[in-house]
């Protein structure tokens, strides 16, 4: 009892203080506004890049002389120390109010130190891991001068088409959110006026995933209730947890641009779900809204003002119409008022006006950036996240004793290995599989052919080349293919590491086939009439269709594009160092026109039933996928035991137990992760035929078991009804437990009011 009293203390203990610290950081903005001028105001919300890479055609210019008149709330694309306090300097030095600037980044999947794109870490189905990815990447920005990151990208993606799955943690809004909130966790912790936290930006808000076609930047259109109950979850538990801002999406909702959809960005976001920090568009997603057709330059301003929008990047739209359109009656003052309020409040909370230089420490560069502990996180991080697709008669792990031919144009490759994305990493500072052999193993040891240029296509790779592709053609197709051949014959067994370059996802990066280039897979065709076994390593950075290489490779590894330490995580899994663990986020498709495919589908009313033709099917491929969700391999085997459910029915605050026996019953040691989804059987709207609602993750000596538990109560079965109320409706369901969202065990229970 005396417990309880204390916990309720001292959580009131801790309301009060933060009621004291708002009501602080109130009369401290209050009194700033006071002094600000409409023009100043109005600046606050201006947000230009400077110094780095460009994703849109508009580049920002004059900005420093912006930054002196108080024009500037925030720049993005500046880091380092030395660049950030030369801005910072003109900010608090000559403008003025001496107001600290914000500056952001892209900070997606690490800083300096480049962890695997987020869709391979999101296969590792580890928040914590992730959480402490998110960290380390806060920890080194933060000592690189920044104090802001547009991530995390939790766009849910059902279409591999789009470039941008390999940003975004999949398909499943259950997996997405618990890593929005760790993600979120990580870069802010629990102080955002650390010097080593920063600020989130969840993004792009929202539903930018479900482009139709999976052409970037294209329209979505979606019900109500799909959004709420699949692509909404994960940019709401970002929020929940405390995301800082949230960014704006280039896709239209209902017939409306995000950045002009006032139902977005005011009723849901900040109504529904209580978001009080700030909203700051993509990169000219105002400007953008003109060729919309939403209107000209003033009144896309003005439709952006009045939905929620407070800041606005590159496109200099409020800059240059804001004061009109508040002197005109067209937005509200509040409005301005509102936004520059949200965004003074965001640099109040990283700590800027009491000190603008408290993330500028050369110092601190030295220490924090790129440690070795921070390098072992990087290549702990790239284990985990690779999946075992294939591994027929035990292909892998490989004995170092055989003769090992290493063949394909990213055995040696460097470029790649950081992926897109990865504004602050050197690729030069990357570890390629090569390199990673030769100090395992020492020089010498295994054979080598490049087999085929990375893209030969002409027209592909100039346009990769123009943003820093770096593809070289080294020899013309037929040497190259040759002496891969020769190479080949002379082994044991053929290791292939091929797939994508970094350029080929990413933003503007859709692709309408997805397979390996040609070129690429007329080097394996070529390597497979050898007869040796082959390994193939892929390197990717989206779900790839892979029937031919399933068909007739003896193991596949995913490795995607796995960053600083992404060659020594290959070397360790590829001989047995480390056994896999990852599991796919995102359906593997058999052919691209199953896209999308995703594995918490509906029934429909014609389930595919075998032998009868009017049910829901395709002539020329079966509707299952080539590998499912949440699927991967370990090197050992995992046996299921059948499910115990401890009651029959669950009602109100009653739980349900879960269990069952898992066992390694193979040769290795290794981790499993088990996975719990549930179906609703019966419901006043459809229901998917599988719901992600739990996983675990098991690590196993060989011939071990455990008992798995998980606990279901009425919240894991709610669901939002077309009404679009969050409720559980009494009747029937299943609930699964295995290892991927196809193989699994089952049982049933009822709920009852
Ligand atoms: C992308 C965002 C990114 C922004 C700033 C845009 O093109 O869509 O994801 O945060 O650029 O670099």
């Amino acid at each position: 009892m005396a417990k309880k009293w204390l916990v309720v203390i001292t959580i009131m203990i801790a309301v009060q203080a933060n009621a004291q610290q708002d009501s602080k950081m109130n009369q401290f903005i209050s009194s700033l506004m006071q002094k600000m001028t409409l023009e100043e105001k109005v600046g606050q919300l201006n947000l230009p890049s400077i110094g780095f890479d460009v994703t849109g055609p508009i580049l920002s210019e004059g900005v420093e002389d912006k930054i002196k008149k108080g024009l500037v709330g925030g720049v993005f694309n500046t880091y380092t120390p030395a660049a950030v306090r030369k801005l910072q300097d003109i900010a608090v030095k000559e403008s003025r109010l001496k107001i600290p600037l914000l500056f952001g980044f892209d900070v997606i999947h690490g800083h300096r130190t480049i962890f695997p794109i987020s869709l391979g870490l999101s296969a590792s189905w580890d928040p914590a891991l992730i959480e402490r990815t998110a960290r380390v990447a806060a920890d080194e920005a933060s000592a690189d001068g920044l104090n802001w990151t547009f991530s995390p990208m939790v766009d849910i993606a059902r279409d591999p088409r789009w470039g941008r799955v390999s940003e975004g943690s999949g398909e499943d809004p259950y997996l997405g959110s618990r890593i929005a909130k760790a993600m979120v966790q990580g870069y802010q912790g629990n102080d955002l006026s650390k010097d080593n936290t920063i600020m989130a930006c969840v993004k792009h808000f929202a539903l930018y995933g479900a482009s139709e076609a999976g052409r970037d930047y294209n329209t979505v259109d979606m019900s109500r209730v799909r959004m709420y109950n699949e692509y909404l979850p994960p940019y709401k538990a970002a929020v929940n947890a405390g995301a800082g801002s949230v960014m704006t999406s280039f896709n239209e909702i209902d017939g409306v641009p995000a950045s002009a959809n006032k139902w977005l960005l005011t009723d849901l976001l900040r109504k529904q779900w209580g978001f009080n920090g700030f909203v700051v568009t993509d990169y000219t997603a105002i400007t953008e809204m003109i060729a919309h057709g939403m209107g000209d330059e003033k009144k896309v301003g003005e439709l952006a003002l009045n939905a929620g929008v407070d800041m606005d990047m590159v496109g200099e739209i409020f800059l240059n119409h804001g004061v009109e359109l508040v002197r005109s009656g067209r937005v509200p003052m509040a409005q301005v008022d509102a936004a520059c309020r949200r965004i003074l409040e965001a640099k109040y909370k990283l700590g800027l006006f009491a000190d603008p230089y408290r993330y500028i420490n050369e110092e601190r560069g030295k220490e924090r950036i790129m440690t070795a502990d921070k390098l072992a996180l990087s290549k702990e991080a790239a284990i985990k996240s690779m999946v075992l697709l294939k591994n027929a008669n035990q292909a892998l792990p490989l004995s170092a004793g055989k003769k090992i031919a290493f063949i394909g144009p990213l055995v040696k490759d460097q470029r790649n290995l950081i992926g897109s994305w990865s504004g602050a990493g050197e690729w030069k500072k990357a570890t390629s599989l090569w390199s990673a052999l030769e100090q395992k193993f020492g020089a010498n040891k295994f054979l080598y052919a490049k087999g085929c240029n990375l893209v030969d296509d002409e027209a592909l790779r100039k346009s990769l080349n123009e943003h820093d592709g770096q593809i070289a053609t080294d020899a013309t197709p037929e040497q190259l293919l040759n002496e891969a051949v020769q190479t080949a014959q002379q082994a044991d067994v053929v290791v292939a590491v091929l797939g994508e370059t970094a350029g080929m996802s990413g933003e503007a990066a859709s692709r309408s086939m997805i397979g390996l280039l040609n070129n690429q897979s007329d080097l394996l065709h070529a390597l497979k009439k050898t007869g040796k076994p082959i390994i193939l390593v892929l390197m990717n950075g989206r779900p790839l269709t892979l029937e031919w290489e399933d068909k007739n490779m003896d193991a596949i590894l995913e490795a995607w594009f796995s960053g600083t330490q992404a060659g020594p995580a290959m070397a360790d899994l590829l001989f047995g160092d480390a056994n896999p663990s990852g599991k796919l986020s995102m359906t593997f498709p058999r052919n691209v026109g199953q896209v999308p495919i995703y594995y918490n589908a509906k029934n429909t009313g014609r389930p595919f039933t075998e032998g009868q033709k009017y049910t829901t099917q395709y002539l020329d491929v079966p509707n299952s996928p080539l590998y499912p969700f949440g699927y991967g391999l370990s090197y050992t085997t995992f046996s299921y035991g059948d499910l115990k459910l401890n009651k029959t029915s669950i009602s109100g605050n009653e739980k349900l137990q879960v269990s069952l026996t898992v066992t390694n019953t193979g040769n290795y040691d290794g981790t499993e992760t088990v996975q719990l989804y549930i179906r609703d059987l019966v419901g006043t709207i459809t229901r998917p035929v599988k719901e992600l609602k739990g996983f675990q993750k098991v690590s196993l000596k060989k011939g071990e078991s455990r008992e798995v538990n998980f606990t279901l109560g009425v919240d894991d079965l709610k669901f939002y009804n077309g009404n679009l109320q969050w409720a559980a409706e009494p009747g029937e369901f299943k609930v699964f437990v295995g290892g991927n969202s196809q193989e699994v065990k089952e049982a049933g229970f009822r709920l009852v009011r």
